[in-house]
């Protein structure tokens, strides 16, 4: 069963249940300011679980694209990777907990409707109790039902393990403490695969003396899934309130989910991955067999799955935000591929590794025109950073005395991993301070944090008024740039905070003053009239049809939410998307386009702020 088999059968499982599919959101979230990537599935559903009505109903089923920043340092080992696929199934105030653990265990478990996984290699964990909530024993109550159909009488302490927030709370923040006023979250209950009954991974634990325990991460039991029971919502005075609606937020691993059925715990040998391996091993020459090669190949393997998606999503190379962490990952790979090669020349070869990830997501994710598109783009940013390497080589090779600070220069300025470093240096006969390196490495971690913290916190005035107006004006920029400049133009990207919009289109030439000027004063003409916003929910084909603009190579469902601008026919503004808006265009100021830039490649971006 490759992936693709397997999400498949999750689809047909909870469609059975009355789920209805809904497509992925892109790894680049519209008009959530929170965070800078798509990191789970519940990120898109936010509004819907904190209560607005979802057009298909209270039982959805997804799986959604995600990357993870914060694991990139961890790629390497057999199981971490900064891109995958969550499955998700949703009730919106629906069904509950016995439903929810109900489903997980007979699709993992089922011969036939399911994936006819081993019942005896499943744990479970669950909320021990905390922050004024009591100990989850109906789910203790719920897993020994379900393990007892299976004729395994579980106990606490043997299959079902009890832990506190740290580990089994959810939310967005973390524990019911970090929480920020408005968070909604709650106990949750995981699922785990033992992937040591024949294998001896547990050597590797810092428990091997004792039996091994289903949170260590010596890699024997793997997390497959997350079945969250969001229930509470975070208040100003600290204490948590039953939220009006219980909702369920499940997240399964796709690709820990085939790793279990085959019974290997290299996420680098399941469908998606092994053939970039292989592409690999080609421009390598190297055998993925070799143990010592292995850590190198699975980074060059993930990072450029995790480019290729984020770079169809409309992430381009640069020094800020999500176009840093492309930078990066791009940058890590060639390294990688350059100390595995020993040749300099054998990075140029990278984009083309590119074709089996876009042909194995063909049809689902990528369009015929992607790979193109993807390669020229890792092309342009691999053969600047060649120059960075070549310098910071040489930074190396002159510099005597390389202490942590400077390692910690070069990864920052060049981008070279410390391990890179590290070895680099041995093969001179110098030693790097790992130490100190550590110590800037944390100081620089601790920024980054407190910068996604502020970040965070702002973003949850991400459904405040004012990026809800922000959210609209794209809606007015989008449509007055197609009026003036031509229905050639197509939105790129954007990105809100509540300060601006910046928004992203194509469109080939720069913008002249006096263009920009008649869109500026289109939009503040629209605004003037107050003309009324509708939201309405139709089928897809139908919307498209009264000219809805959809959002450029995004999947929809098939009944889509549609907000227009003005009269319902005569209108100034119609568009696919999930809200929210202002209702009227009263409730906005006036705007000022405030900035212009190339993004190169027919991209242009445009700053837009309200006076
Ligand atoms: N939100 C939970 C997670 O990301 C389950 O979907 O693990």
């Amino acid at each position: 069963m490759t992936i693709h088999d397997i999400r498949q059968k999750y689809f047909d499982f909870m469609e059975s249940k009355g789920h209805k599919i809904i497509p992925s959101s892109p790894l680049v979230l519209e008009g959530d300011a929170t965070t800078l990537f798509t990191s789970s599935g519940m990120q898109p559903m936010m509004p819907y679980l904190l209560g607005q009505k979802h057009p298909l109903g209270t039982r959805l089923v997804d799986s959604q694209k995600c990357f993870r920043s914060q694991d990139i340092d961890e790629v390497g080992d057999n199981r971490h990777t900064t891109f995958f696929e969550m499955l998700g199934n949703w009730s919106l105030g629906d069904y509950f907990k016995k439903e929810q653990l109900g489903f997980f265990f007979a699709f993992l478990t089922d011969k036939k409707l399911g994936l006819g996984l081993d019942p005896h290699r499943l744990y479970v964990s669950v909320f021990a109790g905390g922050s004024g909530v009591e100990k989850d024993d109906d789910a203790v109550m719920i897993w020994k039902n379900l393990f007892a159909k299976v004729g395994i009488q579980a106990k606490e302490g043997q299959q079902i393990f009890p832990y506190p927030a740290k580990k089994n709370w959810w939310s967005r923040a973390g524990t019911p403490e970090q929480m920020p006023t408005g968070e909604p979250g709650g106990p949750d209950s995981e699922v785990f695969f033992d992937f040591g009954v024949e294998r001896k991974l547990h050597e590797n634990s810092q428990w091997k003396n004792e039996p091994c325990h289903i949170n260590c991460d010596c890699g024997r039991y793997v997390e497959i899934g997350n079945n969250v029971f969001m229930q509470y919502v975070k208040q100003a005075d600290g204490t948590l309130k039953e939220l009006p609606q219980k909702n369920i937020d499940f997240g399964g691993g796709l690709t820990r989910l085939e790793a279990a059925m085959r019974n290997d715990p290299d996420m680098f040998n399941i469908s998606s991955l092994a053939p970039v391996i292989k592409e690999v091993e080609k421009i390598s020459a190297h055998s993925y067999s070799v143990e010592e090669h292995r850590p190198s190949m699975r980074v060059i393997a993930d990072h450029l799955t995790a480019a290729s998606f984020l770079i169809k999503d409309g992430v381009f190379p640069s020094n800020k935000g999500q176009g840093y962490v492309l930078r990066r990952l791009l940058r890590r790979a060639a390294i990688k591929l350059y100390f595995l090669t020993d040749n300099r020349d054998s990075i140029v070869m990278l984009p083309d590794i590119v074709r089996v990830i876009t042909e194995f997501y063909d049809d689902l994710y990528f369009n015929p025109g992607d790979f193109p598109l993807i390669q020229n783009t890792i092309t342009v940013e691999i053969s600047r950073f060649s120059h960075s390497l070549d310098r910071g080589l040489k930074e190396l090779q002159k510099n005597p005395q390389v202490d942590g600070k400077f390692a910690f220069d070069l990864y920052q300025n060049y981008g070279f991993p410390l391990e890179v470093t590290a070895e680099i240096l041995s093969q001179m006969g110098k030693q790097v301070d790992i130490q100190q390196f550590q110590k800037e490495f944390e100081k620089h971690k601790e920024l980054s944090r407190t910068a996604s913290a502020g970040m965070f916190r702002g973003g949850l005035a991400d459904h405040s008024d004012v990026v809800t107006a922000y959210h609209t004006a794209t809606h007015l920029l989008h449509a007055a740039l197609r009026q003036i400049l031509g229905t050639h133009i197509q939105q790129k990207g954007s990105n809100i905070t509540s300060e601006r919009l910046r928004f992203d289109f194509s469109h080939p030439e720069k913008l002249s003053e006096v263009q920009i000027k008649v869109v500026q004063n289109l939009i503040n003409q629209k605004i003037s009239e107050r003309l009324t916003v509708t939201k309405e929910e139709l089928p897809k084909e139908k919307a498209l049809t009264q000219g809805a603009l959809a959002f450029f190579g995004q999947k929809y469902p098939d009944q889509v939410t549609v907000y227009t601008i003005g009269d319902r026919k005569n209108f100034f503004s119609k568009e696919l998307c999930g809200g929210p808006h202002v209702e009227s265009l009263a409730e906005l100021a006036k705007i000022n386009i405030v900035k212009q830039e190339s993004l190169g490649a027919g991209t242009r971006r445009l700053y837009l702020q309200f006076v």
